[in-house]
């Protein structure tokens, strides 16, 4: 069995690779789902601005954040509306593909933005907000939470927030990720495009499943994520092990109260001393 910090250098050796070499596979999953230009060219244009950006922006400014840290940042729509004068703005992802159209959009030169997962989150301790925004958290696996908790940890001051939000298990979310329910046609700047997805594993928490992708050229590109799905529960208790505390969980952007069934788990968790 390869150790978590294997998988680590695994990764970080990947990444190093990525560009160089077309890598499809570790265990036989993408270790890039959003490695493909054309994909992640759509996806602010599936993922816009909404309420989860105010939210996270809001945040910022209630905290009077000079330093903020968005873990995870993908495309960085959210990242660089963080930027504004007098905050320092660090946007960290794993994705060279993600990354790299981050750096390419317009306000991109006001953030600083780094290649790597939450070993390259620099743990100065200054940040006084730290967020991770679209599900990001769900796809850190059940042996790397902890660590990656307290890199996260690591960025902050004491007192500093982080925030992210995670579906809730209860709510079943993969059980509507049929190929017939989310089977979809449109028309993209690259072309035709034919996509569905398809749930390939369930257990206990992890889901795995494939994101079909069929252009006019008829190749399928097929992006496999693993997420793990956390109780609220589980989630609390990885946070106070990594150090936080007054941890608020609402069922939403507007602090709807939690709900056995709620869809989503909004976190707001604070780090003690
Ligand atoms: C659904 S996207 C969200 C991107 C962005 N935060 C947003 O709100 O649009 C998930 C992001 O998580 C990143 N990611 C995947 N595994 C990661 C890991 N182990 N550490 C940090 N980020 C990871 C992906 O590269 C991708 O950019």
């Amino acid at each position: 069995m390869v150790s978590a910090s294997g998988l680590r250098s695994l990764y970080r050796l990947v990444n190093s690779l990525r560009g160089r070499v077309a890598l499809r596979s570790l265990r036989g999953m993408s270790l890039d789902p959003y490695g493909d230009e054309r994909l992640v060219g759509l996806y602010d244009e599936d993922n816009g601005a909404g309420e989860d950006h105010d939210f996270y922006l809001q945040l910022a400014d209630e905290l009077t954040a000079k330093k903020v840290v968005d873990f995870g940042c993908g495309t960085g729509l959210l990242t660089r509306a963080f930027a504004v004068p007098g905050r320092v703005v660090i946007g960290v992802d794993p994705s060279a593909t993600m990354l790299g159209y981050a750096r390419r959009q317009p306000g991109a030169e006001a953030v600083t933005w780094v290649d790597g997962d939450a070993s390259a989150v620099e743990g100065a301790g200054d940040a006084e907000l730290v967020v991770s925004s679209g599900n990001t958290m769900m796809h850190i696996s059940t042996e790397d939470f902890p660590w990656v908790l307290g890199a996260l940890a690591a960025a902050l001051r004491p007192g500093g927030v982080l925030s992210f939000e995670s579906r809730n298990p209860a709510a079943r979310a993969w059980e509507q990720w049929g190929a017939e329910a989310t089977y979809g046609e449109r028309d993209t700047p690259a072309g035709h495009l034919r996509e569905w997805m398809e749930v390939t594993e369930v257990d206990n928490g992890r889901v795995v499943f494939d994101a079909h992708n069929v252009f006019e050229d008829g190749v399928d590109t097929v992006l496999t994520t693993a997420l793990y799905f956390r109780t609220a529960d589980e989630i609390r208790a990885g946070l106070e092990s990594a150090g936080f505390g007054e941890i608020e969980v609402h069922a939403g952007w507007r602090q709807q109260p939690l709900a056995d069934d709620s869809r989503l788990l909004v976190f707001r968790a604070t780090k003690t001393a």
